[in-house]
């Protein structure tokens, strides 16, 4: 079918359509009502059926696919590497779901799993879907205090940690994060299921901490039956940053993710029962929540999960992990691209990437010369894709599973069906022209799969997400694009105060938070800056409580590795900024916001536009300054 049929029958005839699309899964009872919308911005898909996201992703495939692999674990940082068949991923899941139980988790309930990259993590995962139990995971490389702030909002029965995480050959022990934030959170579930790899030198024995492995053997040959939940009843919690300091928890539901994601394999990735997907991203972010864990399991496909990094022992294991695993398909972020095109081509070349169909694109602007070194090397289709943590599936791309439009080089390509996506004036609110910049906003309601609400917080979800736009009923993604006559779409920033580091997404706002917690600080701004690998870099300029604190140069480079030990502890390593700059003032308006913009402006060299009501102008002299002097 043509792209431009389908996608305009998807927005003006969502009840057939995705009643249609609905067919792709299990459904225990079937629904009644493709589509509820008569509390808007609320929208319900799927109504009175239930179904389960673990029978969809493992239990169904059991008559077809017992013996085809599930799951391909590899490490780099262990050496350890795992196949798990349908079957046994279905043993696995069956006996962490028991343990789950046997600990008190039940339907409703929050678990929060705080997992490096291992099996254990995807079984824990639909553990919870089977039971029917909240899972809500937190990024292995967040710290302490981000973590017990997660465990307050979501209130989980349970936390799963393991000893430790490794990255890089470091081994990051976990037990003392967990230990600090049990201690910091006021609702500390009572227990934490630990998975010992046996990597930490040293172990926490905290009495709140209990061995899965005994428990695991203990319930070995256990069955646990799936909880059919009703469609909009919640799967899981992933929090996300925004503006403020305080992440936000996007809350997804059952049944309307199932049948977004699974349409997804195969429109927007071409992939198959039997194929093979190798998602390179972690289970912390959504990407890993979508294309590592669901949408290839429910698609009856075979998941590689990854731990390690790109380059190491080399700069060739990716393209080996392709050959030897037949891999088919292949995501990740621009960002390990950049670094991968620093290595020898040698390396991409002499691996048999036969197997390989299409590479995937998203987190992250795709900047030309890596989009086209890349399609070049690998002489496949390179397909970028945009979208977010709250949509959980990709918003803009080349469907290439519906028509396999032409690629135009620096935009994602065209709205997917289901997303009524339009440009909007950030002032009057209307629709923009072709060519004109705008912010990309999406009309009610919003397709399966995306974010129900903000857990705990329908009126944050409202606020944030549909009252930003004058005037307009509509969902504000908060980022800048601009749209051409053939519809395809270029994405031109956030419009707030979140940045991207490494396909990381980060609220310069958090960031601040934990420098200003420093004894030495007064004031902080955080800044993104573009940056030729990680597409962006935090930089933060610091105005210190006592003015000769950094005299010297050596006194500001202990005084900036003292903050980046504060960011350390109090938010984790990637929230470091890349450079820190002192500086006597910052530049604000005179009702004393902070001109980030223009502090950004300044920092890449640009200029900073007409900036009529600033407090003081000499403001934006000393950040020139600090910027060059840390230049030379
Ligand atoms: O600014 C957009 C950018 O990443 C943000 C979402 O990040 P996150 O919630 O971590 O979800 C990532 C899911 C892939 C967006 O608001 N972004 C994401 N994909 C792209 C992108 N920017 C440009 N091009 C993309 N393909």
């Amino acid at each position: 079918m043509r792209y431009r049929d389908f996608h305009r029958e998807s927005v003006a005839n969502p009840d057939d359509f995705w009643r249609r699309e609905a067919g792709r899964i299990h459904w225990q009872t079937p629904f009644d009502q493709v589509l509820d919308r008569s509390n808007p911005p609320f929208a319900r898909w799927f109504c009175g059926g239930r179904t389960n996201l673990c029978f969809n992703a493992v239990d169904r495939h059991l008559p077809a696919r017992a013996h085809q692999n599930a799951l391909v674990y590899v490490s780099t940082e262990t050496g350890i590497e795992r196949r798990y068949t349908y079957a046994d991923l279905h043993a696995e899941v069956n006996r962490m779901a028991a343990v789950m139980r046997s600990l008190g988790v039940k339907r409703g309930q929050r678990v929060l799993i705080y997992l490096p990259m291992i099996p254990e993590a995807v079984f824990a995962v639909l553990a919870c879907a089977r039971l029917g139990a909240i899972h809500s995971v937190v990024f292995g490389g967040f710290a302490a205090p981000s973590l017990a702030a997660r465990i307050d909002d979501a209130k989980p029965v349970l936390l799963v940690s393991a000893d430790a995480g490794a990255r890089g050959g470091k081994v990051i022990d976990y037990t003392p994060l967990v230990d600090e934030a049990m201690a910091r959170a006021e609702y500390a579930p009572p227990k934490v299921l630990l998975i010992d790899r046996q990597l930490a030198p040293e172990r926490l024995n905290a009495p709140y901490l209990v061995d899965y492995e005994p428990l695991r053997e203990q319930h070995y040959d256990v069955q646990v039956p799936c909880e059919w939940l009703e469609s909009n009843e919640p799967s899981y919690i992933l929090y996300t940053s925004g503006t403020t300091g305080k992440p936000k928890g996007v809350q997804r539901d059952v049944g309307g993710y199932a049948v977004a994601l699974a349409a997804s394999m195969e429109y927007i990735f071409e992939g198959r029962a039997g194929d093979t997907l190798f998602t390179a991203s972690d289970i912390g972010w959504v990407v890993g929540h979508s294309y590592i864990i669901y949408a290839p399991l429910l698609a009856g496909m075979t998941t590689v999960m990854y731990e390690g990094t790109p380059v190491r022992p080399d700069g060739g294991i990716w393209w080996r992990l392709v050959e030897q695993h037949r891999i088919n398909l292949m995501f990740t972020a621009p960002t390990a691209i950049r670094v991968l095109k620093k290595q020898d081509p040698a390396l991409l070349r002499s691996a048999d990437l036969s197997s390989l169909r299409t590479l995937f694109l998203a987190g992250e602007p795709l900047d030309e010369p890596t989009a086209e070194w890349i399609s070049a090397a690998l002489g496949k289709p390179v397909v970028d894709n945009y979208w977010q943590t709250e949509t959980g599936w990709p918003m803009l791309a080349i469907q290439r599973g519906v028509e396999p439009l032409p690629q135009k080089l620096g935009s994602p390509g065209v709205p997917c069906y289901g997303y009524d996506l339009v440009l909007r004036n950030e002032h009057t609110g209307e629709p923009c022209a072709q060519g004109e910049k705008g912010v990309i906003t999406l009309s009610y309601p919003l397709p399966p799969g995306c974010m129900q609400t903000v857990w705990g917080d329908d009126a944050r979800f409202v606020k944030t997400y549909w009252e930003s736009v004058p005037g307009q009923p509509v969902y504000s993604t908060f980022d800048w694009g601009v749209q051409d006559s053939d519809g395809y779409v270029t994405i031109l920033g956030r419009t707030d105060d979140v940045i991207n580091v490494a396909g990381h997404r980060l609220g310069t706002r958090e960031i601040e938070e934990a420098i200003s917690s420093h004894a030495a600080v007064a004031e902080v701004a955080v800044v993104g800056v573009n940056d030729a690998v990680k597409g962006q870099a935090a930089l933060a300029f610091v105005v210190l409580r006592d003015a000769g604190g950094a005299a010297s140069p050596a006194d500001a480079q202990t005084l900036a590795a003292s903050l980046a030990a504060t960011v350390d502890r109090q938010l984790g390593a990637i929230g470091r900024p890349a450079r820190v700059h002192f500086v006597p003032m910052l530049p604000k308006t005179r009702s004393g916001k902070l001109l980030r913009r223009a502090i950004a402006a300044l920092a890449e060299g640009r200029d900073p536009g007409d900036l009529p009501t600033i407090e003081d102008a000499s403001a934006l002299q000393s950040i020139r300054e600090a910027v060059s002097a840390g230049d030379s």
